[in-house]
């Protein structure tokens, strides 16, 4: 019984391993690049208030996400209601998406909720965002009229408000090209 045990969770790992290495590699890249976002809005928020931390953020978001794109790594960030129409989700990450909201409904806690997937040749980690108290004063249902008039400004067809705390934001999705 034991052996059996055994030689089942080794054939088991050994299709999960086969991509081990890029999983952590994947998930450092995603924990990097959330760490530096949220210290320039975090910091930034601080010291110059919402509509500035708005500014730094339409600007630096897709820089420290080129940042932390390298060789044959790419990192990005998508939702199903986006804010940055580039960061709009194709058929197959929404349905991604779709699938971590049910996942979220039958009680897996977000920290938990990711995908991997081989796809026409390439890699992917597809890791779930929640919505935590720094995010709601700009993605949440009460904005600053300054903040509203800042995002309309910026992103005029912005979907990415109105979200509570615990909901899922979106996604980071990290590539790794072939
Ligand atoms: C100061 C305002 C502000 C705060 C606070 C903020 N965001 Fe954003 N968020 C933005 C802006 C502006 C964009 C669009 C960035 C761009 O143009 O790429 C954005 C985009 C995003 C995106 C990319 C998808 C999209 O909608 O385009 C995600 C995911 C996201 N934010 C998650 C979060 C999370 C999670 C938090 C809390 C930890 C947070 N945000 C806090 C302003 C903010």
């Amino acid at each position: 019984m034991r052996s059996i045990l055994l030689f089942t969770s080794l054939v088991v790992s050994s299709s999960v391993l086969a991509n081990s290495d890029d999983a952590y590699f994947a998930r450092s890249t995603v924990k990097a690049f959330s760490t530096d976002l949220k210290n320039v809005l975090v910091s930034t928020m601080k010291a110059s208030g919402p509509v500035a931390a708005i500014e730094v953020c339409n600007i630096s978001a897709p820089a420290i996400a080129l940042q932390h794109s390298a060789n044959e790594w790419e990192i990005s960030r998508t939702s199903l209601k986006v804010r940055n129409p580039n960061n709009q989700a194709n058929e197959w990450l929404n349905s991604i998406l779709l699938d971590f909201e049910q996942r979220k409904e039958n009680g897996e806690p977000i920290a938990n909720i990711e995908h991997q997937e081989q796809k026409a040749g390439a890699w992917y980690l597809v890791k779930a965002i929640p919505t935590g108290q720094a995010c709601l004063a700009c993605h949440g249902s009460e904005l600053k009229p300054e903040v509203k008039n800042k995002l309309t400004e910026l992103y005029p067809s912005d979907k990415a408000t109105g979200f509570n705390l615990g909901d899922i934001r979106g996604a980071f999705v990290v590539k790794k090209h072939p």
